[in-house]
């Protein structure tokens, strides 16, 4: 890569004088030679140079724009590929799986991330980052922080959907349609818990005692 940046640099110069002339094959013109940079037309370069380089010593390509290495064999971007994206082509980028952008400088969540997450690269992995009412890989998710029981479903962040039989915050507080008695208590739908001297499904039988 050294080489060939050098290269550019003095062929640029070497061009802009005039300095470099190009022997077309077979021709008796002078040999094109500059200020202790030779181009050499019988130069040879094995393996041969890639993309559009120029042979101009023995195994020394000048790279055309847009590409370098040894045979010019690797495409350059130039602002170089982030996040490790690879240059396929001259100013095309290949971008690992989360980066997008010209350059892979964007990070990119598959899907996108929903109630106002944030799709962020964190240690080189993309995620969304939820808002705390939000969870699930792109925040799709409510989040009741109370937890739904006894069946109930987290439909808005803190809402629960509460099955029949059940309300509350968190579906905790069973409903018994005829309210329980004498200090019973409703304790799943429609079944009352009786304190000892009372019986029967609303705790409205006193026990007799014997
Ligand atoms: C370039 O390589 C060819 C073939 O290997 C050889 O004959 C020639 O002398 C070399 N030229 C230079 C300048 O070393």
């Amino acid at each position: 890569m050294r080489v060939s940046v050098v290269l550019v640099l003095l062929l640029g110069a070497c061009t802009m004088l005039g300095l470099v002339r190009v022997r077309a094959e077979g021709s008796d013109a002078p040999r094109g030679v500059a200020l202790g940079f030779v181009f050499d037309p019988k130069a040879e370069c094995e393996p041969r140079c890639e993309h559009g380089g120029v042979c101009v010593r023995n195994n020394t390509c000048f790279c055309s724009g847009g590409y370098e290495g040894e045979t010019c064999q690797y495409a350059s971007c130039f602002p170089k590929c982030k996040n490790g994206g690879e240059c396929l082509r001259p100013g095309k980028c290949r971008c690992p799986p989360g980066f997008g952008g010209r350059y892979c400088h964007k990070v990119t969540c598959e899907g996108g991330c929903w109630n106002r997450g944030e799709c962020t690269a964190v240690n080189g992995v993309v995620k969304c980052i939820c808002p705390s009412s939000w969870t699930g890989s792109r925040c799709e998710q409510a989040f009741c922080p109370q937890g739904c029981r006894n069946g109930g479903v987290c439909v808005a962040p803190g809402i629960c959907n509460c099955p029949d039989g059940w309300v509350g915050g968190a579906c905790h507080t069973a409903v018994c349609s005829l309210p329980c008695v004498n200090g019973g208590k409703c304790v799943s739908p429609n079944t009352c818990r009786c304190r000892s001297s009372f019986s029967g499904s609303r705790c409205h039988e006193r026990k007799t005692l014997h």
